[in-house]
């Protein structure tokens, strides 16, 4: 039913970027599994199927968090959909090297394309993705359509939990969108790079449309400069 795994995907487990995959006895992945169990006390009687990882500003690590947390709660029992919902700079495609000739874009625009074909398995089980195929002139548009909605419940259907990365929220209405259309938002912070006012900002506009804020992930947190670090908090 999902496109095979292709050769290329291969180098899944040698990615740097795929940590949790590559070095699962790492402190880092420690440290993801810690954020999938403080998720899960938040999905306990609530219906948290859809996730959203954004931020304020461009490089914090959304794309690095949201591939690293698909491959963190994807197991034999539970199957998990990273999708690429960053139609403006796609990565989903690089970190797991496939082919992004076609995906998230194709099945929006194109009556055709089924979602089911689109779809890559990847080596790690449980884990699927879907890249975001060919950059579109118009992302919050595909994004906040009635095919998305559609696309939406078929990915439901078909998976336990499914991860959308987004662009980031001051740049453009895309998190926005995506954020007031699922169960829950995950909102990275670099630490030393954020400043309070952008995030402050951001966290009124994810409101402004209603997000369910789960809490924020801090990016590149450590005592002793270790780069590789992230931190979960909760709202409350
Ligand atoms: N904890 C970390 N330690 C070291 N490098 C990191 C860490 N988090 C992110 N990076 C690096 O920072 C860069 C940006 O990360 P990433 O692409 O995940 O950010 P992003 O928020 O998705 O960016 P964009 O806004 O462009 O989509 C990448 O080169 C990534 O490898
Ligand atoms: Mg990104």
């Amino acid at each position: 039913m999902f496109k095979q795994k292709n050769k290329a995907i291969e180098n899944n487990g040698t990615r740097p970027g795929l940590v949790t995959i590559s070095k699962p006895t790492a402190v880092v992945s420690e440290q993801f599994r810690t954020i999938r169990t403080n998720i899960q006390f938040s999905m306990v009687d609530k219906d948290l199927k859809t996730l959203v990882v954004t931020s304020a500003g461009p490089g914090s690590g959304k794309s690095l968090v949201s591939a690293n947390l698909a491959a963190t709660f994807a197991s034999e029992e539970m199957r998990v959909l990273l999708v690429d919902a960053d139609l403006r700079k796609p990565t989903v495609h690089r970190t797991f090297h496939v082919k992004n000739n076609d995906g998230l874009t194709s099945v929006l625009t194109d009556k055709t394309s089924e979602l089911t074909d689109m779809i890559y398995r990847t080596y790690t089980e449980g884990l699927y993705i879907l890249t975001s195929g060919a950059i579109p002139p118009n992302p919050a548009e595909l994004l906040n359509s009635n095919r998305m909605k559609e696309i939406t419940k078929e990915m439901e259907g078909l998976f336990d939990l499914i991860i959308f990365d987004t662009p980031p929220v001051l740049a453009v209405t895309d998190a926005q969108v995506m954020s007031s259309k699922v169960d829950g938002t995950l909102f990275v912070i670099p630490h030393g790079r954020a400043t309070k006012d952008e995030v402050t900002k951001a966290k009124e506009l994810l409101d402004m449309v209603g997000a369910n804020v789960l809490g924020a992930i801090f990016n590149r947190v450590s005592a002793e400069d270790d780069k590789y670090s992230y931190y979960y908090a909760n709202e409350e």
